[in-house]
């Protein structure tokens, strides 16, 4: 009804919105003296994390999308491999686990029967599993070892938003405070990263201002029948859910690709006024996305470009800039995500269809 949308149109855009809100309520109780991550109030003890030399997370659509960005952190962090796995694949495969994984399932339902399944499987192999889920007492909180709760409050529309940046914010803490177990981050690097984490908070109100302007840059989607989205490193990792994301609701097709890929296949798609967003909010291969724009600029596509902070960048090289507030580059997978989220809210929204409950799509998929 209205009154639960609280004067917003959809229940979208509402929780879009909440996410500044969400994202404090599942860091802070969290945060315990000198700003070290504490997980001791969840039951979580440091004795999970000793021993593991294996992390495996399964998941589905947006959640497997975190887990993809969450996967980059923690292997930066702790050194040790991490895969991530589709849990539907993952079910059906003879998984390679033991009791030093460390298996991770995300879910904002708790629900998913593909992922319950991979994480029965995971504790069948001896893993030991823990759950990242926003729903109290679901079957896959009560199914895992140990619940770290995403606190996003229930989430209405079919398309994921607030939810995803929560489970972002308990892989980024789970990564800082696995690190400081394994001590491949000091207590210093540790309480440094937890201040950046933190300003999220506000970054994300800044980012939100932008709404008004990818409303307009959206006018020139909606007719648009493909799309890319590219990106490197975390970029790519977002790239991925910034594709689901519109896809769900626009009904346009869509692919992300990791901007070096683009000349192995790719690009013999991109043609005259084709939309490429790209991401390149990462100093590390920030020139490197660059070339890979001039590629696709060459080929005339449309390009809406995303960067961490004002950046000097050549003004021919893209239609639309939207310079976030500089974050950590680590930590700028969760204001890009607001943009991402923006863009297909405001797509569907022109395109006038449903936007909170697409076609075909359930919130929660609990069949087979
Ligand atoms: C459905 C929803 C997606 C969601 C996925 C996983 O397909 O439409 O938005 O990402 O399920 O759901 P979960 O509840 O496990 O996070």
């Amino acid at each position: 009804t209205a009154a639960q949308k609280g004067g917003y149109p959809h229940f979208m855009i509402k929780e879009i919105y909440e996410q500044p809100e969400t994202i404090r309520s599942t860091i802070l109780p969290r945060i315990k003296n000198k700003h070290i991550p504490d997980f001791t109030a969840d039951g979580i003890p440091d004795t999970v994390f000793e021993g593991v030399n294996r992390i495996v997370i399964a998941a589905c659509g947006t959640a497997m999308h975190a887990g993809l960005v969450g996967k980059v952190m923690l292997e930066k962090l702790l050194r040790i491999p991490v895969s991530v796995e589709i849990a539907s694949e993952f079910r059906y495969q003879e998984p390679i686990i033991d009791k030093n994984t460390l298996v991770i399932t995300i879910s904002q339902s708790g629900e998913t029967a593909d992922t319950l399944a991979a994480l029965n499987l995971a504790k069948e192999y001896q893993g030991t599993t823990l759950s990242i889920v926003n729903v109290k007492g679901s079957s896959i909180a009560r199914s895992s070892d140990y619940v770290l709760y995403t606190h996003a409050g229930p989430e209405i529309a079919v398309a994921s938003t607030k939810a995803y940046t929560a489970q972002l914010s308990c892989l980024y803490l789970l990564a800082f405070r696995f690190a400081l177990v394994k001590r491949t981050i000091t207590e210093e690097e540790c309480v440094n990263y937890m201040e950046q984490l933190q300003a999220v908070v506000p970054a994300i109100e800044e980012t939100l201002k932008f709404d008004k302007k990818i409303e307009e840059i959206c006018k020139n989607l909606k007719e648009k029948e493909d799309l890319f989205f590219i990106g490197r490193g975390l970029d790519y990792a977002l790239s991925c859910e910034g594709s689901i994301k519109l896809k769900e609701i626009s009904y346009i097709h869509s692919e992300a690709y990791a901007a070096g890929e683009l000349k192995h296949g790719t690009l013999s798609l991109v043609t005259d006024g084709i939309p490429v967003i790209a991401l390149a909010t990462q100093d590390s291969v920030f020139s490197k996305m660059i070339s890979n724009i001039r590629e696709v600029r060459a080929r005339n596509a449309f390009v809406i470009l995303v960067t961490n902070g004002e950046k000097e960048v050549d003004e021919s090289i893209y239609d639309y800039h939207i310079a976030l507030p500089e974050l950590e580059d680590s930590l700028a997978p969760f204001t890009a995500a607001i943009v991402l989220q923006l863009l297909a809210y405001h797509t569907s929204v022109h395109r006038e269809l449903n936007v909170d409950q697409p076609r075909n799509l359930a919130k929660s998929v609990t069949v087979e």
